[in-house]
């Protein structure tokens, strides 16, 4: 069951001040509508969350217009029918597919996963004691370093002693190393406005940023909120040593 182990990458959303790079969401929002939603939901995503505070920056007229791109279903109405119109802000991003069966049958057998949690999903955990060191550390970067790998994992060339069955690829990073997702990004696939490079790895780490913001929207509100806790408990606890010292203070 080998794979490897995924490189460590710098993202703007590392550590307790880390944000969310905006331009980075923007362009994965845009990988991920015209590459991975045709097999990939991304359910938990309502285009109202596009124009929230610590997303892409839309406005709620961006947020408006990019929903009415979507057909959504809808039903049913007065007659009974089920019937389809253009999405709206509430709206949920629809998925590919009606039902995990016809997922798997037009996949080879294997579902492709909603991609709303899946940078928190796949952060692995280590064992004794390192998770110790990982609550302090890396932790938070293990799902999307392995989003990113496994995106630009794919090789040509498959080494020396491993099989891949029909059907299936080779990817460096899965584990096991044969994944029946084909190889979704290539050079030039996604064309950026704002003179970003066009190429796989950057393809990559756009998507890969825009998942981690569907996983967690509320990143940079809980990581202000956690300074701010922090910064109230240095104060208080001076307080409280000053307080002591005077109620504790002997009288003669
Ligand atoms: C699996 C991401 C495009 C089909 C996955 C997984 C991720 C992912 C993270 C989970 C891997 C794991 O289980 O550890 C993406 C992204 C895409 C994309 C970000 C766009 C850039 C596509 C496309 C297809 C597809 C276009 C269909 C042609 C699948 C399938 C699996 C899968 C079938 C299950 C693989 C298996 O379990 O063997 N994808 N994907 N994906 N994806 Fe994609």
């Amino acid at each position: 069951e080998g794979s490897d182990r995924p490189p460590g990458n710098k993202w703007s959303f590392s550590g307790p001040f880390g944000t969310f790079d905006r331009g980075a969401l923007q362009r994965g929002l845009k990988v991920y509508k015209e590459v991975c939603a045709s097999c990939h939901g991304l359910s938990y995503v309502a285009f109202r969350n596009l124009a929230e505070p610590g997303g892409p920056g839309y406005s709620v007229a961006q947020a408006s217009a990019f929903a009415a791109e979507y057909k959504v279903k809808d039903g049913p109405n007065d007659a009974g029918d089920m019937f389809e119109r253009a999405g709206r802000p509430a709206d949920y991003f629809p998925s590919p597919f009606p039902n995990e069966q016809a997922a798997r049958a037009a996949n080879g057998g294997a579902a492709p996963p909603d991609l709303s949690l899946i940078t928190k999903a796949r952060s692995y955990k280590r064992g004794f004691p390192w998770f110790i060191f990982d609550a302090f550390t890396q932790y938070q970067e293990q799902g999307p370093d392995y989003v990113t790998a496994l995106l630009q994992g794919y090789e040509e060339k498959v080494p020396e002693g491993v099989t891949i069955p029909e059907g299936s690829y080779f990817n460096r990073y899965f584990p096991g190393h044969a994944i029946k997702m084909p190889k979704p990004l290539s050079d030039g696939q996604v064309t950026y406005d704002d003179g970003s490079p066009a190429t796989v790895a950057q393809y990559a780490k756009d998507v890969t940023t825009f998942l981690m913001w569907t996983a967690e929207p509320h990143m940079e509100a809980r990581k202000r909120l956690g300074f701010q806790v922090f910064v109230f408990l240095v104060l208080f606890a001076g307080l409280m040593y000053f307080t002591k010292k005077k109620v504790w203070a002997s009288s003669h």
